[in-house]
């Protein structure tokens, strides 16, 4: 077993930034400064395709295999197949069941699922559902491998004994489901490849629902559109490009130096396709957007707006639903945030086209996709005034205060990313949290990092000792901290004893070592 990790390879050369902290680099380190991210361009070498012609396509819905035990089971196979995401180009994708996005599931409020997965890829994996309240040992440890079932020969970094709970060919994550009504994802979580492997297609939704949400006469049916929104770029043969060291994802980790930042893609795809369209009545419809790019963070807006009432009326966050409707003309989303919101395509005349802007893009990654407004229809959605009694986590009874600082290191001889000065280490604890107890931790940044906590959603206290911003009402589990800023989050784990995971989700970070490790007890 190795306790500590070695550094990077191929990531030499670079300035390590000493200490960790507030401020050491903002505004030096980051080259794409000044645009709202933290990462570095890929552009494709293919032709790009012509933006909204695609029609957005809808991951398809999973059906349980049977129930046992008052659970229902699912079976999920992780396979390669080639899709066309371009038209015209065939793009091989690592996916669930073959897709990508993978297959939606759904689940209630307390009614528990298990879910097999079958590894038939070249990769180990490991499946983690984002957002779940979920037992550690089906949490999705880094460590936790699912090798390959027709095995596979790992070298160098990859074939490092992390000590985890390895298994081959399948393995049953059991879920509870114990938590409420909410759009979650599951995506790959696999040590120190995780950003190669969700870029090649491994992420798919889970949305549960509860009787409360479904008695809000909330927009529903096709009128609840999931949009899980990233970027990639492509090579001129249609594959997805990606700047790994070792393509083959089976012996050296990281990516070329240029990309340590992150990464990111010219090509926006919505559920999958690039710059969709979809033909909506003008009704209202409940978006579900979720930011699954690698590090690419977006600030979403509705063009035109519409002549009467805000473009987004946010009702959920994260973990579930808010209070109240909060409207907002734009949202930001960072990576693996999710942004439940109502837009009123009754405001706009049948025939208008509304375009989804990303105001942090520039050329092709400032569309994201295209809603053309087709028919009149009768629409008996509600957006109740109050959605839910949203229970507070109250700061004052914190007796235990942390601090988390995210910033550049050293890992190992190499450059990478670390909290507090150290780059993760699976056997290593970092905090020993009592489950129960309401506990306040301050994250700092020196640049953008998606801060994203495990096990339980938290609440936002605070940005640098100020208020909440605009975008961090109600349950969260990311948290969008721009550079040299510090949050401060209310944290309470109801229960499940075991090692979970903090981490930046900033793909290329969380694999150069962002991540600590907590037990709870
Ligand atoms: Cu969305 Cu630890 O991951
Ligand atoms: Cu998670
Ligand atoms: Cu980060």
């Amino acid at each position: 077993m190795t306790l500590s990790r070695r550094g990077f390879l191929g990531l030499t050369g670079l300035t390590i930034a000493g200490g960790a902290g507030v401020g050491g680099m903002a505004g030096c380190g980051s080259r794409a400064a000044g645009s709202g991210q933290t990462a570095e361009l890929l552009t494709s070498s293919l032709a790009l395709p012509r933006r909204f012609t695609v029609a957005l396509p809808i991951p398809t819905v999973k059906q349980p295999s049977g129930s046992a035990d008052g659970a229902d089971l699912y079976e999920i196979v992780q396979r390669e197949a080639d899709l066309e995401i371009v038209p015209g180009f065939q793009t091989p994708v690592f996916g669930y069941d073959g897709s990508f996005p993978g297959p939606t599931i759904l689940s209630r409020r307390g009614r528990p699922i298990r879910v097999r997965h079958t590894n038939r890829l070249p990769v180990p994996t490991v499946v983690h559902l984002h957002g779940g309240h979920t037992p550690a040992e089906s949490d999705g440890y880094p460590v936790d491998l699912l090798l390959p079932e027709g095995g596979v020969q790992l070298r160098g970094d990859a074939a490092h004994d992390m000590g985890g709970d390895v298994r081959a060919g399948s393995r049953v994550h059991s879920y509870p489901m114990d938590q409420l009504a909410a759009t979650l994802w599951y995506h790959d979580h696999r040590m120190d490849f995780t950003a190669p492997q969700v870029w090649r297609g491994l992420a798919g939704f889970h949305l549960v629902h509860d009787e409360e949400e479904e008695g809000l006469g909330l927009p529903s049916g096709e009128r609840d559109v999931p949009l899980m929104i990233c970027d990639r770029a492509f090579q001129s043969d249609g594959q997805f490009r990606y700047p790994a060291i070792d393509p083959t994802m089976l012996e050296r980790r990281g990516v070329q130096e240029d990309y340590m930042e992150g990464v990111l893609g010219d090509v926006i795809l919505v559920n999958g396709a690039p710059w969709p369209m979809l033909e909506v009545d003008a009704a209202r419809y409940r978006l579900r957007i979720l930011n699954a790019s690698n590090a690419r963070r977006y600030d979403l807006r509705l063009d035109p707006a519409p002549n009467r009432g805000p473009g987004f009326v946010q009702i959920g966050s994260d973990g579930g639903l808010l209070a109240a409707p909060i409207e907002h003309a734009s949202i930001t989303v960072a990576a693996a945030e999710r942004f439940d919101v109502v837009v009123d395509f009754g405001t706009y005349p049948v025939g208008s086209e509304v375009t989804l802007r990303n105001a942090l893009g520039s050329g092709s990654t400032a569309d994201v996709m295209r809603f053309r407004v087709v028919r009149t229809a009768t629409d008996d959605s509600q957006l109740p005034e109050k959605l839910t009694e949203l229970e507070r986590l109250a700061p004052a009874d914190a007796q235990i205060h942390r601090e988390w600082s995210f910033s550049r290191g050293a890992v190992g001889e190499h450059a990478g990313w670390t909290i507090n000065g150290l780059a993760f280490d699976p056997d290593r604890m970092d905090a020993e949290v009592k489950l129960g107890e309401v506990e306040i931790w301050r994250f700092f940044t020196d640049l953008h990092h998606p801060v994203h906590v495990h096990l339980n959603s938290f609440q936002v206290v605070g940005r640098n000792g100020g208020d909440p911003g605009p975008f961090d009402a109600g349950w969260k589990d990311t948290v969008d901290i721009r550079p040299a800023e510090y949050v401060d989050v209310a944290v309470r784990f109801s229960d499940h004893a075991g090692k979970f995971l903090m981490h930046c989700h900033n793909l290329e970070h969380e694999d150069m070592a962002m991540m600590s490790a907590f037990r709870t007890r």
